[in-house]
């Protein structure tokens, strides 16, 4: 009622408040960074004159997994002018895809380097993180697994930095901007891929190495 009887200027002006606190509510916070993990170091220019390949790729997808290899073939081949960003992106359905997608942020955080290591090695051994086999495991049993895990590539050294990661916050608005970003580009699942910004379609299964090259050779042909 008190809308209704207000004069007309008072209640727009309310509802262009209400419809700014819904857009403020609504956004992704915008990261101090481009979001995603970019392939084979700092030293391959993403912009210029790079075709760009965009992954969404869940560490707890078999299908992410098997498109990884030929992804990483197609890099060394058209190296350096195919630039590979990976966006960890963690499928609700899968349970502890989220905590190996943080585990992700908190390697690149630590070290760079281990980014891509980690990831192909929760990769191998996913089977025992999925969901049947996990039923009865503690979030906090994961972590000391998937911890244990990551030892191999992060080091013993890391290990303490490595498990206080999972209490810093940093790592966890991380793992939310990612999966937030891949919500805002409409990925459905994984793996998904943008070429130059476009979708792929025929998301979800893995593409080998002759269909990436039936796909980006045409475009150094145009150029
Ligand atoms: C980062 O990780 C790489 C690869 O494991 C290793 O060679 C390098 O020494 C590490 N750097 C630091 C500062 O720990
Ligand atoms: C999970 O735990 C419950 C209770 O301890 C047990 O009855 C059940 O068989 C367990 N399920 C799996 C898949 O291990
Ligand atoms: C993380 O925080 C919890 C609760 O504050 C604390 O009990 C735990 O020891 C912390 N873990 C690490 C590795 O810092």
């Amino acid at each position: 009622m008190a809308v209704v009887s207000s004069p007309p200027s008072s209640s727009s002006f309310l509802l262009i408040f209400f419809f700014l606190v819904w857009i403020t509510l609504a956004q992704t916070p915008i990261p101090a960074k481009y979001d995603g993990f970019l392939y084979g170091g700092n030293n391959n220019y993403v912009w210029g004159d790079s075709v760009v390949l965009e992954a969404f790729l869940d560490p707890m997808c078999p299908d992410s997994r098997d498109t990884w290899p030929p992804l990483q073939q197609a890099f060394e081949y058209y190296s350096p002018r195919l630039a590979i960003l990976v966006h960890p992106f963690p499928l609700p359905y899968h349970s502890n895809s989220y905590t190996f997608c943080r585990a992700l942020q908190i390697a690149n955080k630590l070290n760079s380097s281990t980014t891509f290591p980690l990831f192909e090695l929760f990769f191998k051994y996913q089977e025992k993180f999925y969901n049947a086999p996990t039923y009865n495991t503690s979030r906090a049993s994961i972590i000391e697994d998937l911890s244990n895990l990551a030892v191999a590539v992060i080091g013993k050294d890391s290990l303490p930095a490595f498990l206080s990661g999972f209490n810093d916050s940093q790592t966890d608005i991380a793992t939310i901007i990612s999966f937030k970003y891949g919500c805002s580009r409409g990925v459905p699942g994984t793996p998904f891929f943008f070429l130059n910004g476009i979708p792929l379609p025929g998301y979800g299964s893995a593409l080998d190495f002759q269909t990436w090259r039936s796909i980006i050779d045409p475009l150094f042909v145009k150029k």
